[in-house]
């Protein structure tokens, strides 16, 4: 009896590092290796200086690293260009930072859709029914028309998070998604992230210091000065046949 080839991994990292330059240049990572399957929900904990921002940063494409690889989707990305960074960011991924960065001049749907819309080749308008869909999913149906200033913070939260998934993205970067809402809120957003992903099969890297939603993830990885301390499997979910 043999298991199943598994599918090829969404992400891998192999032998990462990054330094600062400056007058004193700075390690922020140093040999970080590890892969993550498509589906996967990873948090990134560590504690502050660690390295997590600096590793989403290499994740999301918007640094590159001083030495070793990165493949997403098994294409080796280490040394792309701007161009071609930005294609694949736009097309592949969606980022949810801790403060949303809505557009307050922007109703909720127009702000969802402005990734589609700047990608200017029609796809804001394919993608409505799909996003309206989602603001349903969410409990938002009613709000598409607010401005950002007319919504509670957890809800733009939730519309920020709509709008790192109106892509399709197969990777999904977070950075403190829930650092600034109370912990019902925080717990909504997380529960949302986390069954829209399982519901699609997408891949979340959610960096956060709150270590009770770290362990309802698929897997923690720890950072300590720059390394990888520790790579947890918090449980082993099988997927549907
Ligand atoms: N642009 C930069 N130039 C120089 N050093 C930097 C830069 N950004 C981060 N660092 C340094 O790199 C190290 C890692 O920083 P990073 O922002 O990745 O930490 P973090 O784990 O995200 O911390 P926090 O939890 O506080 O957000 C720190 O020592 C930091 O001072
Ligand atoms: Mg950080």
């Amino acid at each position: 009896m043999s298991a199943p080839p598994s599918p090829p991994p969404i992400l891998e990292l192999d032998h990462v590092g990054k330094v600062y330059p400056g007058a004193v240049p700075t390690r922020a990572l140093e040999a970080v290796t590890f892969s993550v399957r498509a589906g996967e929900f990873v948090a990134i904990v560590g504690a502050s200086g660690s390295g997590k921002t600096t590793l989403l940063n290499l994740l999301g494409l918007l640094d590159s690293p001083s030495e070793g690889r990165i493949s997403i989707d098994g294409r080796d990305v280490t040394g792309l260009g701007p161009d071609d960074a930005a294609r694949l960011r736009r097309d592949r991924m969606g980022f949810i930072f801790q403060f949303h960065y809505l557009l307050p001049e922007f109703n909720a749907l127009e702000n969802v859709l402005m990734p589609c819309r700047l990608a200017g080749d029609g796809r804001d308008l394919r993608e409505e029914g799909r996003v309206r869909s989602l603001f349903a999913r969410v409990g938002l149906a009613s709000k598409i028309r607010r401005r950002p200033d007319q919504l509670s913070g957890g809800e733009q939260q939730r519309v920020a998070i709509l709008r790192a998934l109106a892509n399709d993205p197969l990777l999904i970067l977070a950075d403190e998604p829930t650092g600034n809402l109370d912990s019902r809120n925080a717990a909504e957003v997380f529960n949302l992230l986390r069954d829209i992903t399982r519901e699609s099969h997408r891949t979340v890297i959610m960096v956060t210091h709150d270590r009770d939603l770290a362990a309802k993830t698929d897997r923690v990885i720890t950072l300590r000065d720059g390394r990888m301390e520790s790579d947890v499997v918090v449980a082993d979910r099988q997927e549907p046949q």
